[in-house]
């Protein structure tokens, strides 16, 4: 559907075609109308299909600009996802000149509050603990607030974040509509929320599986202290644009950072316990491409939208089947394709079903690439490297390479210019330090709901996320793409025909 069927203003449709969206989405197509009448609404729909938008247009046409107060609040689980937010509205309500603002934790407050005061925003975005942080200290008044949402809403109604929700929603009094939004919903979480919320309109985007059509889904099964030898192999036998690397904790990170820097990736990672200017750094460089593998926890699990990334590999498998479905969902967005190869351990097979029954999707198992396989991965792309290299100006090694042939061969001086090129490094040894596997306690979702804050002893929260469009990658394995072109080694791929896509995004312009 045109999304000038929806009853869209004129400068919100301008914003929309600036953003190179065609058509609208199914969730955007059944929420906006509803959103726009004021309505309560519960909207889920896969990863990846601009659920940002849905709720992000009906609030900023509905912005009263005589109005001077805080009209929408919009809270996010992470840091960088509230930064994300705040960027998507921005963009959109440009024409409108519609003030949009950002608190969250890790940033200076003293600094928030000053600018806060300079210019009262119409919308706010933030992470729970900053926006409590600022309604405590008074700098922000909520009374003026006629639209909360809950992006990621089943995170944010979960353990974790109940009690801050509860206390920012106390300070709201004249809340008049309440919009919650998520790839997922589990039932016990729909009824906290009927708490929340008048007569809510339930729109549930109806697909096969509840993780995105996209993705190819793959698993390896493997001991834990074989993982990051084969993950490399994939790595280079498959070649992502970008990657996310999801590990289970912040020591893992950084280990499994480290050990893909020493074999020659372009790798950073990303954790609760790291700066926000460091996260807000590895992230940026990452959209932009400068990077090619982010290494995280789940704090970059949920809503981020970086387009390029072609592969997840879930290093440890989540612990949390919901998780399973935002991780990969870091794939396959906007009507792109993606792959997501987990990684299990025998002992943790029970986990993998317990999420295969979640999503209703089988994952296809691969037999690792040999690792010769790897390294002639490697040298296709050295090889695209030399042909590139041949159209520059080669003029001043001419007579140092005169001098090299008088002494060596053809061939060896070639071939020793494609083991530089190749990175083969497999050789240097990277031992990641064990975790204990998780237990696996049967049941749907291993008791998650009351299990005691789902993990967030490892991930941290107080989160954070955020960042940018991009551009170029990395170059330094710019070979093939094509991901179609390696079927050799796969145990198989999984039959996407069977999924039946519902739609697929056309042509956004990136
Ligand atoms: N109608 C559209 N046509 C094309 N692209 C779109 C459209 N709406 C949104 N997008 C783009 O799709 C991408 C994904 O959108 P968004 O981040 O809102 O997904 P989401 O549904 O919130 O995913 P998640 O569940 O992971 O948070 C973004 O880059 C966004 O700009
Ligand atoms: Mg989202």
């Amino acid at each position: 559907m045109k999304f000038s069927e929806l009853g869209l203003n004129d400068e919100l449709l301008k914003a929309i075609k600036r953003s190179g969206f065609e058509e609208a989405t199914p969730i955007q197509e059944q929420t906006i109308p509803l959103a726009l009448a004021g309505k309560d609404v519960i909207g889920q729909a896969q990863t990846g299909t601009g659920k940002t938008a849905a709720f992000a247009l009906p609030i900023l046409q509905n912005l009263d600009k005589h109005n001077k107060t805080i009209q929408a609040l919009i809270i996010e689980p992470t840091r960088e996802l509230a930064i994300q937010t705040q960027e998507e509205l921005f963009r959109l309500g440009r024409d409108e000149k519609a003030r949009v603002q950002v608190v969250y934790g890790g940033a200076d407050i003293g600094r928030q509050i000053r600018s806060l005061k300079n210019h009262v925003p119409a919308i706010l975005v933030g992470t729970p603990g900053r926006l409590l942080d600022h309604l405590k200290r008074k700098t922000i008044n909520l009374e003026g607030v006629n639209t909360i949402v809950l992006d990621e809403a089943d995170e944010m109604l979960d353990m974790g974040f109940i009690q801050d929700i509860e206390s920012i929603l106390s300070y709201v009094k004249n809340r008049s509509q309440t919009l919650l939004f998520s790839a997922t919903m589990p039932k016990p979480i729909l009824r906290i929320s009927e708490k929340f919320m008048h007569d809510p309109e339930i729109v549930r985007i109806k697909t096969k599986e509840l993780t995105a059509d996209l993705i190819d889904q793959y698993y390896v099964r493997c001991k834990d202290a074989e993982k990051f030898n084969i993950m490399c192999r994939l790595i280079d036998v498959e070649s992502p644009d970008l990657a996310v690397i999801f590990v289970r904790t912040k020591r893992r990170v950084d280990e499994v950072t480290r050990g893909l820097q020493a074999r020659g990736y372009n790798a950073a990672g990303i954790h609760g316990d790291l700066s926000q200017a460091r996260r807000i750094s590895v992230l940026k460089r990452f959209r932009a491409g400068k990077l090619d593998i982010l290494v995280a926890t789940d704090v970059a699990a949920r809503g981020l939208d970086i387009s390029g990334v072609t592969h997840v590999y879930n290093y440890d498998i989540p612990q949390d089947p919901d998780s399973y479905v935002h991780r990969i969902g870091r794939t396959g967005r906007a009507g792109q394709n993606g792959s997501s190869i987990t990684f299990v351990t025998p002992n943790e097979l029970g986990y993998m079903r317990t999420i295969e029954q979640l999503t209703k999707k089988k994952m296809t198992p691969l037999r690792p690439p040999s690792d010769d396989q790897a390294l002639r991965g490697q040298l296709k792309i050295a090889k695209t490297k030399i042909e590139d290299l041949m159209k520059e100006d080669l003029s001043k090694y001419t007579d140092d390479a005169s001098e090299l042939l008088e002494n060596y061969s053809a061939i060896d001086l070639v071939s020793a210019f494609l083991k530089n090129l190749s990175k083969d490094s497999s050789d240097v040894e990277v031992t990641i330090s064990s975790e204990k596997p998780l237990p696996y306690k049967g049941g749907n979702g291993g008791g998650r709901r009351n299990g005691g804050g789902r993990g967030r002893g490892h991930y941290g929260r107080g989160g954070g996320r955020g960042g940018n469009s991009r551009g170029g990658h990395g170059n330094y394995r710019g070979g093939d793409r094509n991901h179609g072109g390696h079927s050799s080694y796969r145990g198989g791929r999984s039959n996407r025909s069977g999924s039946g896509h519902d739609f697929v995004i056309k042509n956004k312009k990136d």
